[in-house]
């Protein structure tokens, strides 16, 4: 199988797993993944996604000899058939990136389309695509200057070679870094900690985060309040401010 999925209470590890090519993207990859991220995102069941890589390497990214000479043919082709985070796929669950090794090219930009990331101290961030004649395709040049300061961005975009993860920690593009045995514990850690707050209010921050970097700052607020509004209806809520003033761990219900 090229993703591995695997339930563990309400969080979802999807495992990128075609270690023999570093996990490079080619069309099952593609395709599998994009069921994996379908299944996660309409699984009520599930809270919290943790994307990693099997093997040494998170992701090299677009497989050069696969699937960019089918891109060359049709770009459109590909989200199309198989939409993900990184274009055509908007959730709003709370995704964390295990970043267990080399996130370069296509690799750098699911890292950028996953909302935490915590990295091993091997780990590297890269865009070689300059290197092949093409810019990062799949968001990547619009997420990292979202992501990082302008100069780093332009470091990694025009020039092709790929920070360290202690470099990557400095500028603030990942949250934590870890020993390799210790990065599914932190990550695990990581989305036990979302699984304590109450899941649409995680969902409803993130969709405000997310589109409202897209929005001059009144259109934002106006996005807040209308989907605070819907949150002050819900379940969760009410259960959230009894706990608090009963003084006892809140129980969400996604309600
Ligand atoms: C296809 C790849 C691959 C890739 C690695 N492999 N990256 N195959 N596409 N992107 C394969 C190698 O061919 C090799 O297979 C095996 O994985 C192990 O890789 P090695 O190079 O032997 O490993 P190592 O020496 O450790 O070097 C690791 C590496 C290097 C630095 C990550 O593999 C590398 O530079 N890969 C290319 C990374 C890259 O340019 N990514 C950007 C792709 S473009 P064999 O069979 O020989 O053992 C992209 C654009 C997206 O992502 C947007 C498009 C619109």
């Amino acid at each position: 199988m090229p993703v591995d999925f695997i339930k563990e209470d309400k969080t979802a590890v999807i495992t990128l797993n075609r270690p023999e090519a570093l996990n490079a993207f080619d069309p099952e990859l593609s395709g599998a993944f994009s069921e994996a991220l379908v299944n996660f995102m309409n699984d009520d069941s599930l809270w919290v996604g943790i994307i990693t890589g099997a093997g040494n390497a998170f992701s090299a990214g677009a497989d050069i000899a696969a699937l960019l000479p089918a891109i060359k043919k049709n770009s459109d082709e590909q989200f199309k058939k198989a939409p993900n985070i990184m274009r055509g796929l908007s959730i709003w669950k709370p995704l964390i990136a295990a970043v267990n090794g080399a996130a370069l090219g296509g690799g750098l930009e699911l890292v950028l389309a996953c909302d935490l990331r915590i990295a091993t101290e091997n780990a590297m961030f890269g865009f070689p695509e300059v290197t092949l004649g093409l810019v990062p395709g799949w968001g990547g040049t619009q997420r990292i200057t979202r992501a990082v300061p302008s100069a780093i961005a332009a470091e990694l975009l025009f020039l092709g070679r790929p920070i360290s993860a202690a470099r990557a920690l400095q500028t603030g593009l990942v949250n934590r870094v870890v020993p390799r045995s210790d990065l599914m514990t932190a990550a695990k850690s990581m989305a036990a900690g979302l699984c304590r707050c109450a899941p649409l209010a995680v969902r409803v921050a993130k969709q405000a985060m997310v589109q409202g970097l897209d929005m001059p700052l009144e259109k934002g607020l106006d996005l807040e309040k209308s989907l605070n509004d819907y949150l002050v209806t819900t379940e969760d809520f009410n259960e959230g401010c009894a706990a608090h003033l009963e003084k006892r761990k809140p129980t969400f219900k996604e309600r």
